[in-house]
């Protein structure tokens, strides 16, 4: 096999390993287990050119035969092969493509995705669904912004939650990625900023890379957003667009409180920059307040991902009729709707109570905390009033060779330094509740065990 994907510089790459040593014999291994989590994770894919073993050693401040045992290691494991002439290059053993989604092994934990399984209406909402079918049967099957019925309840719910909206200010999508994807390619093209907070959910930021934007990041702090911080970069960095998530921000849990949202709201418009508000998390409030209304100004990307199953591939946009003409516009040159199926499945879990799905996430965040003050009394962290996760701060930076000593006692984990524009983040781990109460308890004590033989090898200096 020859290399097919795009080269990534030492510096990126470095970046994207984070801290990975962990002990001082260990160089190599460690560096093989770093580069085989970004495989697994999908952030090298295969094809993917390794920069040559001198510019790796300069960036990660390593002499050139660690980096060559570190790649032994990997072509050995068939994660890497190499030409003479042609450098090393990401491959999948056996020649096969590695899916990043690959099946758990069965006593591994996966705490690297706040992922939740359906809920328990599902299997009614499918039924009644076929029977809504029927009537779609004669149809063309291509519904443009959504089916009605849809987009009336997801309006609807927009109503009830404080923000008036009519069915036309819809749009239906494969879920709020594909949302902030189709507003990433109308309003942002090569070159152009876009104000993220740090940390922040991965998959947005490599949306941002992928239509070549520049991330501009604003750190989240001990009481939430920094306004001033991003007055600071409005000002100064003149994003063309801003994606923020205010309810239960991933992986903060902060939630942004009614004033704030009126000063956002009138920063951006002063500042005449759109911002994408990514509501993934709304519905899933675990406390007893009043929740904030949505900020109407926004391009709000919703989905039924956390709140129902993420299996639906159904979310939403909530914008004015104009800015969604436009992104229908946009959108030809991805993809031409939404499956109508799933469609009707969702309308149909819209007529049902959530409280249920409320009720089982807050046993499991609750679980979790135990868990951490049990096993890992010394990482500390703020209680999220709602979303999916924990965000753990450690007792020292840690982050990355955790998550490699994690995967050799059976669980993933998502390093700090993933949310980050450029890693670091090193002192923080983000834990999602996303497990029954068991598992989640488990996969603490395996990480506990894993955090002790990382602190038992502290970090090397780097060799100069
Ligand atoms: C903040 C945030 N946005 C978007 C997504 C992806 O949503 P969807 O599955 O609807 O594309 C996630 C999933 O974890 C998320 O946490």
């Amino acid at each position: 096999m020859n290399p097919v994907g795009g080269r990534i510089s030492g510096i990126r790459l470095a970046a994207l390993l984070g801290a990975w040593r962990r002990g001082t014999r260990q160089g190599a291994a460690d560096l093989a287990a770093a580069v085989e989590l970004q495989v697994l994770d999908g952030h090298l894919p295969v094809g993917t050119q390794l920069p040559a073993e001198r510019e790796l050693a300069d960036a990660l401040g390593v002499s050139r035969t660690l980096i060559g045992a570190a790649l032994d290691r990997l072509r050995e494991g068939g994660l890497v092969a190499s030409r003479r002439g042609a450098g090393s290059w990401i491959t999948a053993p056996g020649g096969d493509i590695i899916d990043p989604a690959l099946p758990e092994r069965e006593d591994t934990i996966d705490m690297s995705r706040a992922t939740p399984p359906a809920v328990p209406g599902m299997a009614a909402a499918v039924d009644a669904a076929r029977h809504l079918l029927a009537d779609e049967l004669g149809r063309t099957g291509y519904t443009g912004q959504g089916l009605p019925l849809l987009r009336e309840r997801v309006a609807a719910r927009y109503t009830e939650r404080g923000l008036p909206t009519t069915p036309a200010q819809v749009m239906i999508t494969n879920g709020a990625h594909h949302g902030f994807v189709l507003a990433l390619r109308m309003l942002t093209g090569p070159g152009d900023r876009v104000l993220v907070e740090q940390p922040t959910y991965p998959n947005s930021l490599e949306a941002v890379r992928a239509a070549h934007a520049i991330p501009v990041p604003v750190a989240m702090t001990d009481e939430g957003w920094d306004f001033e911080g991003i007055e600071a970069v409005l000002r100064q960095a003149g994003p063309r667009l801003a994606y923020l998530i205010v309810d239960f921000q991933n992986p903060t849990g902060w939630r942004m409180d009614e004033a704030g949202r009126e000063r956002l709201g009138r920063m951006f418009a002063r500042a005449r920059t759109s911002v994408v508000i990514d509501e993934t998390l709304a519905e899933l409030d675990l406390g007893n307040e009043v929740a904030p209304s949505p900020l109407g100004s926004a391009i709000l990307v919703g989905t039924s991902s956390k709140s129902h199953w993420g299996g639906l591939r159904i979310g939403w946009i909530r914008a004015s009729e104009d800015i969604l003409a436009r992104l229908s516009s946009a959108r030809f040159g991805l993809d031409l709707g939404s499956p109508v199926f799933e469609q009707l499945v969702f309308a149909e879990l819209l007529t049902q109570p959530a409280r249920g799905r409320r009720e089982e996430i807050r046993v499991q965040r609750d679980a979790l905390i135990d868990a951490v003050r049990t096993y890992c009394p010394e990482w500390t962290f703020r209680v999220p009033e709602g979303g999916l996760s924990l965000w753990c701060k450690l007792p020292e930076p840690m982050s990355t060779r955790l998550a490699v000593a994690a995967a050799s006692h059976g669980v993933q984990a998502a390093p700090g330094s993933r949310f980050g524009v450029n890693g670091g983040l090193e002192r923080w781990i983000r834990l999602p509740f996303a497990h029954s109460p068991h598992r989640l308890t488990e996969a603490v004590r395996r990480l506990s065990v894993a955090a002790a033989s990382v602190r038992d090898c502290p970090g090397e200096l780097p060799v100069t």
